[in-house]
């Protein structure tokens, strides 16, 4: 019988859905000597807190995080809510020797970010950040070539993570769902909330990175901001495109912005090594593009690997051969890899150390892009 591990989750958007799912499902599907249990959803408005409870299973409500961390009950402390708030919360449920699953990135700059990862490491508790596209089994198929050395030396990596949906110059900032618009909330426009991801499967595929030189800019320079009414300065980043040089000594484009008609989620990697190159692309998760210069000569191309086999990474798990499972499948991995470390007393990675490189990978991009100048990542 396994374990329980009492899950406290502070806010109930998109994220809190996105793992609510995620604990719902791992013991279904994996083997483990840990099971969450929903024990409570933690966000201001209690009736909608009571009806995502109701909706999802979980056994209480609270309205304030700080009741939520005191609770004795509560074994973990998952964070889902906007970026300038996992500092304080991570920094309260460390103190009270909670395990924290905090969403990316990990805080609004590196100098939260580091105080968190003393934080944590003072008080010995597990500690994890959800860049969920690690798990996503096509990337990890990726991680286990490079791995391999199946590339080789490797010369490029190529980044975009492409939206659309702040084009418009009446969409307010600030407040329920468009927090990300308000640079108070978010810390950062697209650098924190797009490249971050690209950046963390970078460090995780590719090592370090040591400088980067960087153009953000911000398209509406004012929009009406819903939690003082006025019309305000934006000062979130709208796109931003970096060139990186990595510690192994490949060079590295890396692109993000709302402001590409058309694309909605379009996240994608390509990597060039000596012996053989791969492309993924997160509308067509489940598939990795892999080229090998060793194949015979007539018969080499670019090979569109389905990755649904059962020895491919985590799909054993899942249905038969061919079958597809999609973006929520990235949460249940990371909370089945999470459990699995805490089992086995392992730091789960991205842990917070982990993630305050990213962190730093971005505060460099962010000074770049207003120095104009090479930044070398701290
Ligand atoms: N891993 C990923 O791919 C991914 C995707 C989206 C968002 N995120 C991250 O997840 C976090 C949340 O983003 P989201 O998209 O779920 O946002 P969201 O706007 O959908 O939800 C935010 C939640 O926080 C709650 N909240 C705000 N202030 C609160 C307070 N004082 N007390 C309690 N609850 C409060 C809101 O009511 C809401 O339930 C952000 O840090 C974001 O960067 C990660």
């Amino acid at each position: 019988m396994a374990r329980p591990l009492n899950i406290g989750m502070i806010g109930y958007g998109f994220m809190g859905r996105a793992h609510s799912n995620a604990y719902s499902q791992v013991n279904h599907f994996f083997d483990l000597q840990y099971r969450p249990v929903l024990k409570a959803i933690c966000a201001r408005d209690e009736a909608k807190a009571k009806a995502f409870a109701a909706t999802w299973g979980y056994e209480s409500v609270e309205t304030d995080w700080r009741k939520l961390i005191a609770r004795k009950d509560i074994d973990a402390i998952d964070i889902c809510v906007p970026n300038n708030m996992h500092r304080e919360i991570a920094l309260a449920a460390a103190v009270a020797g909670k395990t924290i699953l905090c969403e990316k990135p990990l805080a609004m700059n590196s100098q939260e970010g580091a105080e968190m990862v003393a934080a944590v490491e003072k008080a010995g508790v597990a500690n994890m950040v959800w860049y969920n596209y690690r798990r996503v089994p096509a990337v990890t198929l990726a991680k286990n070539l490079i791995d391999a050395g199946r590339l080789g030396k490797i010369f490029h990596y190529r980044a975009v993570f492409l939206q659309d949906w702040t084009i418009s110059t009446d969409l307010p900032q600030g407040g329920a769902g468009l927090w990300r618009l308000d640079v108070a909330a978010a810390g950062s426009g697209v650098t924190g909330d797009l490249l971050a991801h690209c950046i963390d499967t970078a460090l995780w595929l590719n090592g370090g990175i040591d400088r980067v030189t960087a153009m953000t800019e911000t398209f509406v320079k004012e929009r009406k901001h819903n939690l003082t009414g006025k019309v305000e300065p934006v000062g979130i980043d709208d796109a931003c495109a970096f060139l990186a040089r990595f510690k192994n000594g490949a060079l590295a484009t890396f692109e993000s912005t709302r402001y590409a008609r058309g694309h909605k989620a379009l996240y994608t990697f390509e990597i060039n090594g000596e012996k053989a190159s791969i492309q993924w692309d997160l509308h067509d998760l489940h598939r990795l593009s892999y080229f090998d210069h060793r194949d015979e000569g007539t018969l080499r191309g670019w090979r569109s690997i389905h990755v649904t086999d059962g020895d491919h990474p985590y799909m054993g798990k899942w249905w038969v051969p061919g079958l597809q499972i999609g973006y929520e499948h990235s949460f249940v991995h990371q909370v089945a890899d999470f459990l699995e470390s805490l089992a086995n007393n392992k730091p789960a990675s991205p842990t917070f150390r982990d993630a305050l490189e990213t962190q730093k990978v971005c505060d460099a991009v962010l000074e770049s892009g207003r120095t104009s100048q090479w930044v070398t990542v701290g």
